[in-house]
């Protein structure tokens, strides 16, 4: 008896070990492949990477990627394709952006957009160039860019940033300390409720985070940037039965991305009922554009509809509020650039040229060391410095020296093409709004080559709002207010979207 479970014991372990060894051999003969006989073999990048997507899988939930595409950039190269994933290469040099973005032969999105970890498919997480265009065509356009902002939207801003001026002043009269990172960040959250649905969900009048849409959405970007690349996992598991259900937001939740996709859904039923009898909405918002959208002359589907009536919020809201946050926190810790920021601002205000608060255009036409401050903020935090790959047509593609194959996905990031060494010499990494305002030359190269709202056909559809907030707000804050560093906090990326965290002053009025 003994002696046969000893063999029973013996065959079953010896069977694990083979089994074990299968899969090792599978898995080193795939290595060996991918790092001497794989099409992208001879692009430089580490092997483990080469090897593993797991292996950036793993950086990005350690919220290293950016510090580590830049060290891979000072090790291989600022000018080469780095092979980042099995599948990926990466150009850190500003000339590759739109040799890729404006290559219609790679406007197909990577596997990292189709995870569903942003819920039904929408203009974002679209693959497919063609239906792409179709959905930007019906949803795009006009409404959402200076002029119609100017027109539609200001006046509601120019509300929504008193508010914040008066809960700031509140915190000044009290002495205490306020996380200014956050305060701003829930600025930008209810620009885009109010953009999405006419009336704000009350961020800065509550003071608080609502329904934990921010924090929710802080929480869920690890896994969405694993997911994204660990190319096993997306394909394998995320896949099978019962998983997306179990790990994804639930209408049924009541917090964050779940609560509002169940808000969403109720908002479109209110709307379309109130449409049916007639009653119309006296300045459109997001939600009635969605609904009065037509693709062929067809209104979206029932879903379409609700996906994108919460995309503003989720590509809008945290990127806003890390611009503004980033911004702050350059300028607060830099004193001799808030001194010429401040001067600036006084002068104008002197000349009679700023009303309270300040108008977009009075910013754009008399504070261009602000405006170079915004641009300077933005550059070296990008809120969404994600792999936004594509992939390679079917014919291949040539770029200078290097045939890059078909189906390859390519990318840049904006954290390490926006410190090119070159191109932002001498001082890639400094905060210097002045680089901006060398010659209009170098400015205009400099736009050329920012990828901070990405570029081509894809470019971010609410580029102008955020435009809109940082320079009404952000110039607002700064005539008004002194603030006293408590924490400086840190710019973190999570997943390729960054936040900032801890970022804590002491508020005081200025005279
Ligand atoms: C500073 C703030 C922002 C940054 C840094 C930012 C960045 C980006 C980037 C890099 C992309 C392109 C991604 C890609 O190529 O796949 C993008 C797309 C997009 N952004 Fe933004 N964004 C910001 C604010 C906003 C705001 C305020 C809105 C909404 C009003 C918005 C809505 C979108 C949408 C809908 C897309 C997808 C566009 C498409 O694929 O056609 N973003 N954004």
């Amino acid at each position: 008896m003994l002696i046969a479970s000893v063999f029973s014991g013996l065959s079953l372990s010896s069977l694990s070990v083979e089994i074990g060894l299968a899969i090792l051999s599978i898995i080193v003969v795939r290595c060996v492949y991918r790092i001497y006989w794989h099409p992208l073999a001879k692009f430089p990048g580490p092997a483990y990477a080469a090897c593993f997507s797991l292996s950036s899988a793993i950086i990005s939930v350690l919220k290293k990627e950016p510090q580590w595409i830049k060290y891979l950039a000072e090790k291989y190269g600022h000018d080469t394709p780095i092979r980042i994933q099995p599948n990926m290469l990466l150009f850190p040099q500003p000339s590759a952006l739109k040799e890729i973005y404006w290559d219609p032969k790679c406007n197909t999105k990577s596997g990292l957009y189709g995870t569903g970890v942003l819920g039904p498919p929408h203009l974002f997480t679209t693959l497919s160039g063609d239906e792409h265009r179709e959905l930007r065509k019906a949803l795009g356009g006009p409404a959402w860019t200076i002029g119609s902002l100017k027109n539609n939207w200001e006046e509601r801003f120019d509300y929504q940033v008193q508010l914040l001026v008066e809960k700031l002043n509140e915190k000044a009269r009290t002495k205490e300390s306020v996380v200014l990172s956050d305060k701003v960040a829930e600025f930008a959250a209810d620009i885009m409720t109010m953009v999405s649905f006419t009336d704000p969900f009350g961020f800065v009048k509550n003071g608080r985070d609502e329904r934990r849409i921010l924090t929710n959405w802080r929480e869920g970007l690890d896994f969405f940037g694993f997911v994204g690349r660990f190319k096993f996992f997306q394909t394998h598991i995320i896949t099978l039965p019962g998983i997306a259900a179990r790990l994804l937001p639930k209408i049924t939740d009541e917090t964050g991305m779940g609560w509002l996709m169940a808000e969403a859904n109720k908002q479109v039923s209110q709307r379309e009922s109130e449409m049916s009898k007639g009653k119309l909405q006296e300045k459109p918002d997001f939600l009635q554009h969605c609904l009065d959208a037509r693709m062929n002359g067809e209104p979206l589907s029932p879903l379409q509809k609700r996906a994108h009536v919460t995309l503003l919020i989720q590509a809008g809201a945290d990127t806003t509020g890390t611009a503004l946050g980033s911004t702050l926190r350059f300028l607060v810790m830099s004193p001799e650039i808030l001194k010429k920021a401040q001067k600036e601002i006084e002068a104008a205000d002197a000349a009679g040229l700023l009303s309270t608060p300040v108008k977009f255009e009075e910013v754009r036409q008399h504070l261009p060391y602000f405006v170079a401050c915004i641009k300077e903020g933005m550059r070296l935090n990008p809120p969404a410095t994600n792999l936004f790959a594509r992939v390679v047509g079917p014919e291949g593609k040539r770029f200078g020296e290097f045939f890059i194959p078909p189906g390859t996905e390519i990318t840049s990031q904006s954290y390490v093409v926006q410190r090119h060494p070159k191109f932002y010499a001498p001082d890639p990494d400094a905060f210097r709004p002045e680089r901006w305002l060398v010659s209009e030359k170098k400015a205009n190269e400099m736009d050329a080559a920012s990828f901070v709202f990405g570029m081509g056909p894809r470019v971010c559809i609410g580029k102008d709002i955020a435009l809109m907030e940082l320079y009404k707000l952000l110039p607002e804050l700064i005539r008004r207010f002194q603030f006293d560093l408590v924490k400086a906090g840190e710019y973190v990326v999570a997943g390729g979207v960054a936040y900032n965290k801890d970022f804590i002053v002491k508020v005081n009025t200025r005279s």
